[in-house]
């Protein structure tokens, strides 16, 4: 039988941020995502599944294929059930309080993943539910996403410290907010690039800036693509325009196509003859016109030889919400 560290100091507790934890936790829980990996592929998740008799709730105000999909899968693997509720499906918010539905749902379920706006919703839903909480995306922040992302390059490149992550894009979108979080609390060197009207907020720079000093990296805000990525170990991007900001489209494109992540930028890294850098991306993603929102523009903040060239590990990323997730629902609540 395959070792899971579960004793991480999480059990009972919400991860509505990667600030809410110690970078030791967060490491712990790319680990034990990578244990839980290599034990659903062994088949012995089968054998002793370790939330069984569990019942989870997905709160879920904005859209979703892999977190909600992956949540889903990470529950049933260990014998818990997962209700999906969307935004339509119940009264959250409008005809009842957050606050209150915190505690109906918490009397309820032993566990709750929440994916919507404010960051506040989320925190309402950990303070008065009584039961973990974990944070599938707000518009601040989306940690369990850069913990995918994380276990990623460390299964790539074997270890974490000492990387260089540049980020491309919307520099203060949610992803990129915990992604400087993230890679800082891994003591990865970490690259905000963006137009100075993207740049992130004074606030999350300052955290991910504690973060690294305590690890021994670097967290930079730079505005030109070609000197960002020089060294560079990942090339991350994400969409240009999240959701609830679909107004900004136009604008966003004009804004961010010096930033779009292709073929050349990825050899200016200086490390891709040397098949030493890798593409990421959350996704979903803009690469080619076979989206609504691209049929007629194309590919938008990556191209499609990038997206789809060998060292695009963007699938493996997206699987990796599985085992991240599932790491996170152990942790709190296994045993
Ligand atoms: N990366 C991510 O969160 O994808 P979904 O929006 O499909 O959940
Ligand atoms: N920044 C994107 C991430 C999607 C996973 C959004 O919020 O829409």
């Amino acid at each position: 039988m395959l070792k899971l560290n579960l004793d991480l100091g999480l059990r009972g507790r919400s991860l509505v941020t990667l600030g809410d934890i110690t970078d030791g936790q967060m490491l712990g829980l790319v680990e034990l995502a990578i244990q839980a990996k290599a034990r659903k592929r062994a088949g012995e998740h089968l054998d002793q599944p370790l939330l069984r008799g569990r019942n989870l709730c997905l709160v879920f105000e904005k859209s979703s294929t892999r977190t909600r999909c992956a949540a889903m899968v990470a529950a049933r693997d260990e014998g818990a059930s997962a209700e999906y509720l969307g935004r339509n499906d119940i009264h959250f918010g409008r005809k009842e309080s957050v606050e209150d539905s915190a505690r109906v749902l918490g009397r309820m379920f032993d566990g709750i993943l929440y994916r919507g706006f404010a960051q506040r919703t989320v925190e309402v839903l950990a303070e008065r539910s009584g039961v973990p909480v974990w944070n599938g995306l707000t518009d601040e922040w989306h940690p369990s996403q850069i913990l995918a992302d994380l276990q990623t390059m460390k299964e790539h490149f074997g270890s974490l410290r000492g990387l260089k992550v540049v980020f491309m894009g919307d520099g203060r979108n949610n992803v990129c907010n915990s992604l400087l979080e993230g890679c800082a609390m891994a003591g990865i060197d970490v690259v905000d690039c963006c137009p100075p009207e993207l740049a992130p907020a004074p606030q999350v720079l300052a955290l991910a800036q504690r973060a690294a000093a305590r690890n021994g990296s670097r967290v930079s805000v730079c505005h030109d693509p070609a000197s960002a990525v020089v060294g560079a170990h990942v090339v991350y991007t994400d969409v240009w325009t999240s959701m609830g900001e679909e107004s900004q489209f136009q604008e966003r494109v004009k804004l961010l196509l010096p930033y779009q992540v292709n073929m050349r930028l990825m050899e200016q890294t200086g490390n891709l003859a040397k098949g030493r850098v890798i593409f990421l991306h959350c996704l979903p993603a803009f690469h080619n016109n076979h989206t609504e929102m691209t049929a007629k523009i194309g590919a938008l903040e990556v191209t499609e030889d990038v997206f789809e060239a060998p060292f695009s590990k963007v699938f493996d990323e997206a699987e990796n919400r599985i085992h991240t997730l599932k790491a996170m629902m152990l942790a709190s609540l296994a045993g």
